[in-house]
């Protein structure tokens, strides 16, 4: 076994040159960043419906499995989203999880809130949802828990479908891409079309 002692020196910036904090222990934002998106995230929306009957949705890549017994979910939104009150709001809400094949529909629902619903939209349990997803859950919130600035959301599942993409694999996002299982979407698409009839 080796054990050895990381130094600031040992990190590495975005630009390349070492170093992980700034100040006296207080890690920059650009730091913090860089250093999480080392981390690959699964993609999901989540959607509702507020009182008024309007949809809301935002693609989230904080979205994890909490609980089996009682079957919970949990994501984090930040304060300053447009999603954020419509969702916390909400006794309801939907989690779509993205397939592989979904980069388009996870880049509209970051995009331009109008724009977020032109797409393929499915009804589960009167929320609306993406169509075509590998799996949805469909929960009522239990809890709010303030973090920073994100409200951590807690949702019982009331219902859970895999989607007729479900066993294909996943659409995830690292180091600011999206990407497959495998390798980056761009190539494993052309690998794909490459391949033998
Ligand atoms: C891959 C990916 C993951 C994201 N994950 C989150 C997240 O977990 N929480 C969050 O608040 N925003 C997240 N966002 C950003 C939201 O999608 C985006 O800020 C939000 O939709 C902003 O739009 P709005 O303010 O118009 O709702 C993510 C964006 C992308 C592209």
């Amino acid at each position: 076994m080796t054990v050895r002692t990381v130094k600031k020196a040992d990190g590495v910036d975005a630009e390349g040159a070492a170093g992980t904090a700034d100040g006296a222990g207080a890690v920059s934002a650009q730091v913090f960043r860089d250093v999480m998106a080392c981390l690959a995230m699964p993609v999901a929306v989540v959607s509702t419906v507020d009182a008024a009957g309007r949809w809301h949705g935002a693609t989230l890549g904080s979205v994890v499995s909490l609980s089996l017994d009682p079957p919970l979910v949990m994501f984090a939104l930040g304060h300053g989203t447009g999603v954020h009150r419509p969702v916390c709001d909400s006794r309801r809400f939907c989690v779509s999880i993205l397939a592989a094949e979904q980069r388009e529909t996870a880049e509209r629902f970051a995009g331009p809130a109008a724009d977020r619903f032109a797409g393929d939209v499915v009804l589960l349990d009167g929320l609306p949802a993406v169509g075509a997803a590998a799996g949805w859950l469909a929960c009522t919130r239990t809890e709010l828990v303030e973090a920073g600035d994100h409200t951590i959301v807690i949702g019982r599942i009331d219902d859970a479908l895999r989607g007729p993409q479900g066993a294909g694999g996943p659409l995830l996002y690292h180091q600011r891409r999206y990407h497959r299982l495998g390798g980056p979407a761009e190539l494993y698409q052309t690998a794909y079309a490459r391949r033998p009839a």
